[in-house]
């Protein structure tokens, strides 16, 4: 019974915008967006089938089709319904999840490799590519949860049965390490530098580093969840989780024009990020150009993640000036010192010298810019009756000599480091994106490259 698995209309490759997908102008992925058919938006996927019960299938397909009509390439509607069911493409020339829209949870997974066998890791890698093709439209993994083989266990966990694709995007990464494995040596990037240590840093070695990490986002949690552990599952034997985290409440946006999201301190986060829809900017700061080299990165990125602990309690004790003078701009509006309005442009000079803002700014950096994408968490208690909770900061940029690393050096002196630690690190190179049906994760590095 393969139909558990299969979109009404579609092949596996259903949702998928070939070429065109995951450009400079991300793609929300929905109808009337240039998505193809079985994208959802015209025929609802059966994990959205499957949901709403046989019943109501046709009301059900006409709410589906009407929901996800709405958006435009690039655009967030601000209407959660929308927004939340569409799938976006996974095909295009950069991983979609960078540019794209911000989702509204996260699932991040490191992975540390168990095999030496290059040939059932480059396997494994096309099986993910396959399987995350499947997912990022609304499908189940390969024959699905239920029906196939009583003997055998289900391709699929089936959690994310009858749930929409919620807007999925699954982004690759390779982290150093992974370079010392399977001839690779020669083609570790330059630019993916083993991070130094900053002021301040209080890494947790378990909480750190990977050799692959995927970041999942989706408007539903439970999708995020069940994407990476349908990964986890597939890489059974050659790959294992070292590290994940959940995040919610994403804490940047992409989308300048929908509101800026705030994080736990309250205040308003990525202002001043970089647009999805500025193609000149994603291309000046985020996408490796053919010419930074290796070759099999062009189109891709880096990616910093750090797990950044708020001491929440002590902020929350602070006075609202000492919290508006740390940032630099005030709570309510979010606009910067001595300005009105939230996009007003900051006036470095009126802001105390160790502002957060005055010191991350590009004009304090030698013009280093990076794209912010991250999510608040907050895991449980740390034993001492305060929450685990922060920042899973998240920042891709064409070169992180060039983007994190100065950016984070001039925070030595951040006021806001007073109630903020750093307790995770890892960095990764975020290959190009899947071109195609043909495509899989890594191609590019796998094959200019023999083992040796
Ligand atoms: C828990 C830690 C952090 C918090 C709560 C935080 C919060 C904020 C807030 C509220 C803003 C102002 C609004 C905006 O333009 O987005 C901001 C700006 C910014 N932050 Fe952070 N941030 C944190 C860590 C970092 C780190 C680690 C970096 C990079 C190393 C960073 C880089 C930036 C940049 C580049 C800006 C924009 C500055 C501008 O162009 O005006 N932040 N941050």
């Amino acid at each position: 019974m393969t139909d558990t698995t299969e979109n009404t209309t579609d092949s596996a490759d259903g949702a998928t915008g070939g070429d065109t997908a995951a450009t400079d102008t991300p793609s929300t992925g929905t109808a009337g967006t240039g998505a193809p058919a079985g994208d959802g938006s015209r025929a609802p996927s059966r994990r959205a089938l499957i949901g709403w019960g046989g019943a109501g299938l046709a009301l059900g397909a006409a709410v589906a089709g009407g929901a996800v009509a709405v958006a435009r390439p690039g655009e967030d509607t601000g209407d959660t319904v929308t927004a939340a069911g569409g799938p976006i493409a996974f095909h295009g020339t950069h991983q979609a999840g960078i540019a794209t829209p911000v989702q509204d949870r996260l699932h991040f997974a490191a992975f540390d490799v168990e095999t030496d066998d290059r040939e059932a890791f480059v396997a494994m890698l096309k099986d993910w590519t396959e399987a995350a093709r499947r997912m990022t439209a609304g499908k189940a993994v390969g024959d699905g949860a239920y029906g196939g083989l009583a003997e055998a266990p289900p391709d699929d966990t089936g959690e994310a049965l009858g749930l929409k694709p919620s807007r999925l995007t699954l982004t690759l990464g390779f982290g150093p390490s992974l370079f010392e494995r399977f001839g690779l040596a020669k083609q570790r990037p330059e630019a993916l530098v083993d991070l130094p240590q900053f002021a301040g840093d209080n890494l947790d070695r378990a909480r750190s580093g990977g050799d692959l990490c995927v970041q999942a986002c989706a408007d539903d949690p439970q999708v995020a969840v069940h994407a990476i552990r349908n990964l986890a599952r597939i890489g059974f034997g050659k790959v294992s989780v070292r590290w994940s985290q959940l995040g919610f409440g994403k804490t940047s946006s992409t989308t300048p024009e929908a509101q800026t999201p705030r994080n736990l301190m309250g205040f308003k986060d990525g202002t001043r990020n970089i647009a999805g829809t500025e193609t000149a900017r994603l291309k000046k700061h985020v996408w490796v150009d053919e010419k930074d080299g290796p070759s099999w990165m062009a189109g891709g990125s880096y990616l910093v993640a750090r797990r950044i602990r708020m001491h929440i309690e002590p902020w929350d004790r602070t006075s609202l000036q000492e919290q508006e003078d740390i940032f630099g701009r005030d709570k309510g509006e979010g606009a910067p010192v001595g300005k009105a309005k939230e996009r007003d442009k900051p006036f470095l000079k009126a802001m105390k010298p160790d502002a957060h803002v005055r010191l991350a700014h590009p004009d304090s950096n030698d013009g280093a810019t990076i794209l912010r994408r991250g999510y608040s968490f907050t895991d449980g208690t740390d034993g001492l009756g305060r929450l685990d909770a922060g920042l899973f900061f998240l920042a891709y940029q064409r070169d992180v000599r060039k983007g994190f690393i100065p950016i984070q050096r001039n925070l030595a002196t951040d006021a806001l480091n007073e109630y903020i630690q750093h307790v995770g690190s890892a960095i990764f190179a975020v290959p190009p994106g899947v071109r195609d049906a043909d495509d899989w994760w890594g191609r590019a590095l796998f094959s200019s490259t023999t083992e040796g």
